[in-house]
């Protein structure tokens, strides 16, 4: 019994240790190229981030990156169940966008793309997103069109266990960040979550030209 207790303990320290090197190394494939520390902007088009992806947008359409030219994308990688994290960061996206002048802000599509997407069906994120702003598109996809589109950004995410098997209470640990493509497709920079409304604002204003 206290041998058991004792391989339970140091199992669940041998998780957590491993939990902890994955988010600091899915953080450090970020900001290693990181320029500097001060506003939102974290890399610039010197990292090569994004590239194609095929995904499904909230009437059930299958969209690809060419859908998309012609103008801005800024991505937002995360899960409609996420309790606080999400949230706040589509919440400041949607607000940043309103801040800037309208002309600018109808360059950008924002856009919310799962990492959950056996929960966060097309159906059910597209009022989700539109609750954050009317203009945010919620994309999902297949599992394995998922894990393409989340490597080719260096998107770490990583889905916990639920409180009983087959529950659908599970939480998911991810990287918060947005992704900025450019009008031809091309990635042009990533810029940090927790930076608040008015920083990633003040990033957009100056790199959407
Ligand atoms: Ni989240």
């Amino acid at each position: 019994m206290l041998l058991n207790r004792t391989l339970i303990a140091l199992v669940a320290v041998v998780a957590a240790g491993l939990l902890a090197f994955a988010l600091v190394k899915g953080a450090r494939l970020l900001t290693g190229f990181e320029p500097g520390r001060s506003g939102a902007i974290v890399a610039t088009s010197e990292a090569a981030l994004g590239g194609p992806f095929t995904l499904v947008d909230g009437d059930g359409k299958t969209v690809t990156n060419a859908d998309f030219r012609g103008r801005f994308m800024l991505i937002y990688f995360g899960y409609g169940f996420c309790p606080d994290v999400c949230p706040t960061e589509l919440q400041a996206m949607g607000q940043a966008l309103d801040m800037l002048e309208p002309k600018k802000a109808k360059q950008i599509t924002p856009v919310f793309i799962t990492v959950d997407p056996a929960r966060d069906t097309p159906a059910s994120l597209k009022p989700f997103v539109r609750s954050f702003h009317p203009r945010l598109v919620g994309l999902s996809g297949t599992p394995e069109q998922t894990a393409a589109i989340a490597k080719a950004f260096r998107v770490y995410y990583r889905l916990g266990q639920p409180s009983k098997p087959g529950a659908g209470n599970y939480l998911v640990d991810h990287t918060s960040f947005f992704y900025l493509i450019g009008p031809d497709g091309g990635f042009r920079a990533v810029l940090r979550g927790g930076v608040g409304a008015e920083a990633i604002a003040r990033a957009l204003q100056q790199l959407v030209k």
